[in-house]
């Protein structure tokens, strides 16, 4: 069993359907609303404990209702969250979350993920020690995200780091990551001084940009590869980037190729977006296999 490690956000998401987003200044009727459990770190969690591996949490949440609820959606999906610990006075993170038009729009709030400190971090330092792989996203701390790049370079940890939402990253945590994964707009915000063909190249078999259902592209060294991805009737894709590092970072650790890694996470993501919530159609291990 690959033991992986996320060090990331977790969130209750608000999700409202429309036929229509609304423009500024502007009121639209809406269809529905619900909440669900999300944040970019609970959800790659969640699809990793559901694809067989073992998984630690390393995140806040606040000391309201929202927070109880993440945290049992936690322990429901065997997600260890001895390193999930409430924040006093403090309210857990939401995404306000508009699926309308055949998309969604979010607004994150971090609220309690502001605590996950590299303080914080260095206080759960073996657990990152223990790991076959660190995912970290970017709803949490730039100077976090810093610290776990140099902590896992230290120890020699396989560190996956996954840039999203977009924002500018220190040139450190670019080396230090073993595998990055932006999606095209990202990489264009990581690597503003370079093209995404000079990215790839630059960085061989270790930058993967995901290109939504075109594929993902990378350099073998060689040449760009781009790994197609799987065509299915999407009816929410919130939380497919989660779902495809989650299963990217679970085959790494089980030593499976690149090609191959990145393959069973097509497959994942694919089987993730023909439901609705974040993590309403992360798949099992063994609804992944059958449709390999
Ligand atoms: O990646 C999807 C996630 O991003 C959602 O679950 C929402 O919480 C946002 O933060
Ligand atoms: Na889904």
């Amino acid at each position: 069993m690959a033991k992986i490690l996320i060090i990331g956000s977790s969130t209750m998401d608000l999700v409202v359907t429309s036929s229509k987003r609304p423009g500024a200044g502007e009121t639209v009727l809406g269809e529905s609303f619900t909440t669900v459990p999300g944040g970019k770190g609970a959800n790659q969690a969640v699809a990793a404990a559901r694809l067989g591996a073992d998984v630690t949490m390393i995140g806040r949440v606040g000391d309201d209702q929202f927070g109880q609820q993440i945290l049992r959606n936690f322990e429901e999906n065997h997600v260890h969250i001895g390193y999930v610990k409430p924040v006093t006075h403090m309210e857990s993170g939401t995404a306000h979350i508009i699926l309308a038009e055949g998309d969604n729009s979010i607004i994150m709030v971090k609220a309690a993920n502001n605590e996950v400190t590299p303080a914080y971090v260095e206080e759960a330092l073996d657990v990152i020690r223990s790991s076959d792989m660190v995912l970290v996203q970017q709803e949490i701390p730039a100077e976090t995200v810093v610290y776990v790049s140099e902590m896992c370079a230290k120890y020699q940890i396989p560190f996956l780091f996954n840039p999203a939402p977009a924002r500018e990253v220190e040139a450190s945590v670019i080396e230090n990551a073993t595998y990055i994964t932006p999606n095209e707009h990202e990489a264009a915000i990581m690597f503003k001084d370079l093209s995404l063909q000079e990215a790839l190249r630059k960085y061989p078999n270790k930058l993967f940009v995901t290109e939504g259902s075109n594929g993902v592209r990378f350099f073998d060294g060689e040449q760009e590869v781009v790994v197609p991805t799987y065509k299915v009737e999407a009816v929410d894709t919130t939380g497919a980037g989660d779902t495809f590092n989650a299963a990217f970072a679970v085959a790494l650790a089980e030593g499976k190729s690149l090609a191959d890694s990145v393959k069973f996470a097509n497959r994942a993501a694919s089987l993730s977006v023909t439901k609705f919530g974040a993590q309403g159609g992360m798949p099992t291990r063994r609804e992944v296999e059958e449709q390999l």
